[in-house]
């Protein structure tokens, strides 16, 4: 199905998109406009945004793996004693 008009762009241009930036780099976030470069194109009147934005919302590899977020250490109480100086 069409799903820009201006640049010819389907819905199954834009899953093929998502999953090879998703196989590309997990951690990437994507967006509209990175699809629209992946595909090698740029938006025009910009009309398409809900139903692209709904498209890309139906795909299972948009957002970044469960396991790959929050990767920054969480600060333990052990972590916390190491900062603290011993002379007080
Ligand atoms: S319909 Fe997609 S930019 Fe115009």
């Amino acid at each position: 199905m069409i799903i820009c008009h201006c640049q010819n762009i389907t819905d199954h241009d834009i899953n093929a998109a998502i999953d090879w930036m998703r196989a590309s780099d997990g951690k990437t976030i994507i967006t509209p406009g990175k699809v629209y470069r992946a595909l090698g194109k740029a938006a025009d009147c910009g009309g398409c945004m809900p139903l692209f934005l709904s498209t890309m919302r139906g795909n299972e590899y948009l957002e970044v793996p469960m396991h790959l977020r929050n990767l920054k250490p969480v600060a333990t109480q052990e972590n916390h004693h190491e900062r603290r100086q011993e002379s007080h």
